[in-house]
């Protein structure tokens, strides 16, 4: 099987992991600036300040992508750039800076593929409650308004949210990312709301008229049960229901998995039938973040999800400690498939933190382990293509090495090296091998 002649080559990033410059031009500050400051919050104490500097060195890094051949690039917006009190004001200076990125990637035939919300929440908002107020729907709203009136005419693909079940659990549920809440009670309402808005951002997008496709990022782990007992069996279907089926059943099914108000007991809210059914909207895609699976069995220790991860010794794993599964993507592309039918999927992010040797090296610089973990999932998504799934494109996570949230810098998962203290931008091996790929559009995989 061969891939289709136009199918989607990219590679992502998202603002606060590249950007730097974070309060340039009028910005208004994001909960990422505000908790990356905060002690004890990142590895080492490391923010987003600086970044890849791609804020300023933005011409330098689309040159990066032309000698790649990419035919997408996957970014996100920030949007306290263009709403710095997260609603009210437009601050035209930072919509500008997308606007001309947009336009200098469509000159480069590369097509902008733009995320609205890739976590960095306005502080502002923040205060105002975040994602625990209702009203954050029609912010979002609003916010998201504001670019499909600016960049809808030119802009082929956006997504409203990227992994709305990451912000619940890391924001609000386990606090290692921010806002860094730890409250059961929380969750369930912070993951509403994410929809909520999700389908607000819909409704302005096709009001606006706007001309491209929208739809939803989630994160996929399929879990797989470490037994055929029934108590492991069922604490993989609590573990796929809360990460995986939560968010995908309520935007395209209008309900949530009957699990989850097994797993929050008296902390699940008894929302009503008809709100979860508004949440649902017809989308134009999916798309599916992969990195890792998970090999499950009951905890009756671990509170609410009373499931674990059984650690895989002896397989390859990246250096977040994420096991090495190719054929985790297969079954996640086929599974989201079967579950909800056939709709467009995009894989927007796929990609592994190793260990590089410092720029000084070798330029290309050897990354092995990464173009081998590339090869694999390439040829795992062409499987689930040769099996029928309809798979429009792939992006590799991520163009830079980058600010990897709480773990700061010191998880490389770029396709080209960032030297942080010169800004010196290096491509590696695997970069030469996607370059390959894209050339010859998959057909030496
Ligand atoms: C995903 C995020 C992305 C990046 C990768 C490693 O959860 O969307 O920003 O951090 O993980």
């Amino acid at each position: 099987m061969n891939f289709p002649p136009d199918f989607l080559w990219g590679a992502a990033t998202s603002a606060y992991q590249v950007e730097g410059s974070p309060l340039a031009d009028g910005a208004g500050a994001s909960i990422w600036h505000r908790f990356s400051h905060t002690p004890g919050c990142t590895f080492q104490g490391q923010t987003g300040d600086i970044a890849c500097d791609s804020y300023r060195r933005w011409r330098e890094d689309l040159r990066l992508m032309r000698e790649l051949g990419l035919r997408a690039y996957r970014f996100s917006i920030a949007w306290g750039r263009i709403l710095p009190a997260g609603s009210g004001p437009v601050n035209p200076a930072g919509l500008a800076f997308y606007d001309r990125l947009v336009d200098a990637l469509l000159e480069a035939a590369i097509a902008p593929s733009a995320t609205l919300f890739h976590w960095d929440l306005p502080a502002a908002l923040d205060d105002r409650g975040g994602w625990l107020n209702p009203d954050v729907a029609a912010w979002f709203a609003e916010y998201a308004t504001t670019l499909f009136r600016v960049l809808g005419d030119r802009v082929p693909l956006w997504a409203t949210l990227n992994e709305p079940w990451v912000v619940m659990d890391g924001g609000y549920r386990h606090g290692p990312l921010a806002p860094g809440h730890r409250n059961r009670f929380e969750a369930p309402i912070a993951g509403h709301n994410l929809l909520r808005a999700h389908a607000a951002g819909v409704d302005a997008f096709r009001a606006s008229g706007a001309s491209g496709q929208i739809g939803l990022v989630v994160n996929i782990e399929p879990k797989y049960p470490a037994s055929d007992s029934p108590a492991d069996l069922a604490a993989t279907r609590r573990a796929d229901a809360y990460m995986n089926r939560w968010f995908l059943d309520a935007a395209l099914s209008g309900r949530y998995p009957e699990e989850l108000a097994e797993i929050f007991g008296e902390a699940w809210p008894a929302f009503p039938e008809q709100a979860v059914a508004a949440l649902a909207r017809p989308l134009d895609f999916v798309g599916v973040n992969y990195y890792t699976r998970a090999v499950v069995r009951d905890d009756p220790a671990v509170p609410d999800l009373r499931a674990t991860r059984v650690p895989q010794p002896g397989h390859a794993h990246t250096a977040m400690g994420w096991e090495v599964y190719p054929r985790g993507l297969f079954d996640t592309l086929t599974a989201v498939r079967d579950r909800y039918g056939d709709l467009p999927l995009y894989v927007t992010e796929n990609g592994a933190a190793f260990d590089d040797p410092p720029s000084a090296y070798a330029d290309p610089l050897p990354d092995p382990h990464r173009v081998h973990y590339f090869r694999e999932h390439l040829r795992a998504l062409r499987d689930a293509m040769a099996a029928g799934v309809d798979v429009r494109g792939y992006f590799a996570w991520s163009l830079l090495d980058n600010f990897e949230w709480a773990e700061g810098y010191r998880r490389r998962m770029g396709l080209v090296h960032v030297d942080y203290a010169t800004q010196q931008r290096t491509l590696k091996e695997s970069a030469r091998f996607y370059a390959d790929v894209i050339r010859d559009n998959g057909t030496a995989l």
